[in-house]
Formats: C-alpha cells, structure tokens, sequence
C-alpha cells in the first residue's frame, strides 16, 4: 500500500515519545498515585459495558496525549475507514479485511468487489439457523435414523482455536444434551480419543476450512470419513454425518460432501478473524441461533465503538497504545492475559493466534525491514490457577510483564463465597504488581533482615483491569472485537499487514517434502542439511526396530 506517512520512528509523536520515555521511565506507580488521588478514577475508559482501568501503568496524561498522537499521526483513523469501506488492505494478498461485516445487522450494506457481503452473510446465518436448530431439536438424523448426538468440529488455527474457545465460554448457555468435541492436530491422538467412547450412528462432523486443503484438517477429515464407514458400511452415510464449513466449494464436492451442506464464508475473512462466521457452526448448534446473534451484536458494537468514538475514549485504541507504549519503548517482549474467568480458560491460546499470526512481522507494507519492535507474545491462563504457577516471576523476575485482568461482576455459577474470592484475587493481584511491599513494610513485620530481600516487592508493574458485567453471549463478542481491534491499531502503527501468515508457509512446505521421505521404508539421498538427514534416518532405524 502506498502511503505518505513518513517512517514511524520520525515521526514527530514517536520522537517526542523517545524523549517523553526518557523522563517518565522511572517513575513509581506508589508515587503517581500518591500524586493524584483521583488516578483510579480518570484514568478509565467505559463503552458498551466495558469498564477499562488503565490507571496501574507507568504513563502521565502527558504519555496518553503522545501516544493519541502517534496513532493520529499514523493514519489510524483513515486506515479505520478504509477496513470498514472493505478497501483492500491485506494488501500481500490482496484482499479486503471484512470481518467487521460479519457482525453488520441486516439492512446495512458493505460493498466488496461491488457486492454487498452483508446480504451474503445473513443468507448463510439464516443457512446456520435452520441447520442448528434441526440439529439441537433431533430433527436431522444420521444414517440410520437415530438423531444426532455428538458434534465434532474438524479444523486448526482459526477454524478450531475459535470455535474452542467460544464452546468453552459459552458452555453455560449450551444444550447440554449434545457434546461436543474438536479435533485439530495431525497427531493421531487427538482424533482417537475425541471418538474413542462415540457412536457413529450419532456423530456428525463439521470439517472447518477455509482453503480445504489444509493437511491437518484433510488428514483428520478422512480418518473420520473411514471411522464412520467402519461401522455404517455405506458411503451414502456421508451425507447425514458430515457438513462442511468453506470457502471451496470445489474441494468440499471432491472430498465427498454434499455442497448443499456446506456452509460458506469468503476470502475476506481471515482464518482468525472468522470464529463469527460460519466457522461457528458448532458454537451456534451448541448456544442455539439466537444467543450466536447476540453474540454477533456484541462484536457489532464495538466494532461501532471502535469506528467512531474518539481516540481517547476508544478502548482498543487505548488498549493497542498501552500494548505498544511497553513494547516499543520500555523493551517488553510478552504480556499476559488473565481472565479471572473459568469459563475463558481457551482464551489466551485464541488471543495466541489473534495476536501473534497477525502482528508477529518484521516487514512492513512496502516490503522494507522494520528497525523497531513488533508484536509481543501473548500468554496466559486463567485466574486464580496462573497465580501458583508463574505469578511469581509476574511480580519478583526480572522481566517487566504487563497483564491484562479480565473479570465480571456475576458469576454464571453462584457458589457461597466463591465469587468474591475469585474477584478479591483478581483486584489484588493488579494492587500487589502496582505498588508491591517495601523492605520497611516487611520489616515491620518482624522480617529477619537476611529474609528482607527474599520478601520485599519492587511493585511497579503494570496491569489494566478489564471489567464487564456478566459473561454473556453479547460480552464474549465485546471482548473479541476489542481485542480484534487492539491488535489492528498496533499493526496499523507498525505499518505491517495484520492480515497475512506467510510466516506459516515455510514449515508446511518443508513437512510435504519430508512426507515421502519418512513414508518410505528405503534409504534415500536425503539433501536436507546435516542435523535433519541424521533425524530423518533416526527416526526410520528406530522405528524398523521397534516396529520388528
Ligand atoms: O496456520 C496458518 C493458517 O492458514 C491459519 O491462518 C488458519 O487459521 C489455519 O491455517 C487453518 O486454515 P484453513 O481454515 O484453511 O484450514
């Protein structure tokens, strides 16, 4: 993409940043809220029933105004527009990035290559609707007649790592008579025991690709082609037991599945930008067509919040700014997300994908090598579990950690105290980072000097809390797209394309080569380097022997 914009780090806001850096770097959270007593209180953001404290970061009002500056002076706003206008700008594969229109409510229209992909997304909702609920109301039965039980979605990447996290987030809201099942890595493993205690007769797949062709996904779908035939013989009962979830309509037809049960979405969605399209299938038999449209109007009103509301009040803006204050400036290289949350244990490994396979590039737009950071690792698990595992090295290592807490004001289980607890960690957690405990406050408690050191916490580290009311359909959409959204701001400063993955394609090249390799029992002329023949050769003499 051709653009006017001058390199990131001459700009004036990033220069400015540089030198602001220099003063504020020091500075002690203790001492900024000592300062100003209000700072828990300004220095948050409210929209569409999300409460974001950013107060617990190493920022004045003076790093907010250049880092709103930055963003302006990247073009964020006009690149804003240009998403939502459906312009072209995953510009390496020159498409458009529309994901925003998988949530647009019925009547509004997006244009794309001169169609409107509105009217395209409700026909495949209404598709969805009419699927699900035959499903969930036993009225699509398998082959023989007996209705189906089990759903197990076959995908990987974004066509599971979606489709995962909101079965598990949603799970309150589900039809408890199904199960539900996903299926994604080429180890066998995960496909025998995904099916290990299911009925044929009762199990449908969904094959979730967007390509079709993906080796993990096609592998995994004709193990569960042969595993249904074992037992139903008849290759007729492809139809009943398998559905298929695509942007190829011609590989769907060849591998056997009536494109009459194939559910569509378009280049225009990125893999992991696509769990609310018909990727979502499973999610939608699982909660039912009406709470999956909630859930869609929940990513709709922040993807209106993001759009037009300015830039100071604009969570992901906000957000995505905090992210790269850290990243580019004080050298961190991770961030944890914390989701005080059962219900969201699979949303860190989904914000994995989200983040990282669309920010972690080193080349920008132009084709030039960056010459600053960009994007973090993010990780994490949910609250209280990460705090006795790694919280340590949160609060006493030596990296500098930024967290995000996520957290809600009603428990979907109300049990006795358990909420409050769970609320009282989260809120703690952010305090103890924030302000940590002196060596004359552990002295005061009667600390043996030696111990002092042990005890003592630098506090300083810095946390937002992201606080919403209750983990509905509506909120789980709120909580993607802000997240969505973070990462496009981030990327849009970096001036990358958040929307490829070539980074993928190496690997897989690599892997189909060594295939045959592997497939073959004789000893071929390998012409890998040294390191991978030796492997390649272990591994076949290991296996003759172990195998007799
Ligand atoms: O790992 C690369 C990737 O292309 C992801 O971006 C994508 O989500 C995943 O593979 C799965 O691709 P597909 O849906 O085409 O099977």
């Amino acid at each position: 993409m051709k653009t006017s914009i001058p390199q990131l780090t001459k700009l004036s806001a990033w220069q400015a940043l540089e030198a602001h850096f220099q003063k504020v770097k020091d500075l002690q959270l203790r001492k900024l809220f000592m300062d100003d007593p209000k700072r828990g209180e300004s220095m948050t953001a409210e929209a569409i029933g999300i409460y974001f404290d950013y107060s617990k970061h190493r920022i004045t009002n003076e790093t907010i105004r250049l880092l709103l500056q930055l963003a302006e002076e990247s073009g964020l706003r006009s690149r804003i527009n240009a998403m939502f206008r459906g312009e072209k700008i995953n510009v390496t594969e020159n498409r458009a990035v529309l994901h925003v229109a998988l949530r647009a409510p019925k009547g509004e229209s997006i244009l794309s290559d001169g169609e409107d992909v509105v009217l395209q997304v409700h026909a495949v909702l209404d598709k969805m609707a009419k699927f699900s609920l035959q499903v969930r109301d036993s009225g699509w039965k398998g082959h023989t007649g007996k209705p189906i039980k089990n759903i197990i979605n076959i995908g990987i990447g974004g066509s599971d790592l979606g489709p995962v996290m909101a079965y598990e987030a949603l799970r309150h809201y589900s039809q408890r008579e199904l199960t539900f099942r996903f299926v994604s890595n080429i180890d066998g493993t995960d496909f025998a025991e995904a099916t290990m205690d299911l009925d044929a007769e009762e199990t449908l797949f969904i094959i979730s690709s967007k390509t079709f062709t993906t080796l993990e996904t096609m592998t995994n779908a004709h193990t569960a082609r042969d595993w249904l035939l074992k037992t139903l013989k008849n290759p007729a009962a492809v139809a009943k037991h398998f559905v298929a979830v695509s942007t190829n309509s011609g590989e769907v037809a060849k591998f056997g599945i009536d494109t009459a049960n194939m559910f569509e979405f378009w280049d225009w969605v990125g893999g992991r930008y696509s769990m609310d399209s018909a990727i979502g299938l499973s999610t939608m038999i699982a909660i039912g067509p009406e709470n999956f449209r909630a859930m869609l109007d929940g990513f709709h009103q922040m993807d209106e919040h993001f759009r037009t509301a300015q830039f100071e009040r604009n969570l992901p803006v906000l957000m995505g700014l905090l992210s790269l204050w850290y990243n580019n400036f004080f050298g961190v290289q991770t961030m944890a997300v914390l989701p005080y949350e059962q219900y969201l244990k699979r949303f860190p490994a989904y914000l994995q994908q989200l983040t990282m396979e669309s920010n972690g590039k080193h080349v920008k737009l132009d084709g030039t090598k960056v010459d600053y950071q960009t994007g973090p690792i993010y990780w994490g698990e949910p609250g209280t579990n990460g705090q006795h595992s790694f919280y340590q090295m949160i609060h006493q290592g030596t990296k500098l950690i930024p967290c995000d807490f996520i957290g809600f004001v009603q428990p979907l289980n109300s049990l006795g105290r358990h909420h409050d607890l769970l609320l009282a960690n989260m809120f703690a957690q952010a305090e103890a980072l924030a302000f940590g405990k002196t060596s004359q406050e552990v002295l005061a408690e009667c600390t043996p000097e030696w111990l002092l050191p042990h005890k003592t916490f630098e506090g300083n580290r810095p946390s937002s809390t992201i606080l919403l009311e209750r983990l509905t359909p509506e909120a789980l959409g709120k909580l993607i797209a802000l997240y969505e959204h973070s990462v496009f701001t981030q990327g849009v400063i970096w001036e990358i394309d958040s929307f490829d993955q070539w980074g993928v394609e190496l690997g897989k090249a690599l892997a189909e080569r060594i295939i045959p390799e592997l497939e073959t029992g004789a000893d071929l002329q390998l012409k890998h380097d040294s390191s991978t023949n030796n492997l390649i050769r272990r591994y076949k003499r290991s296996r003759e022997l172990l195998n007799g």
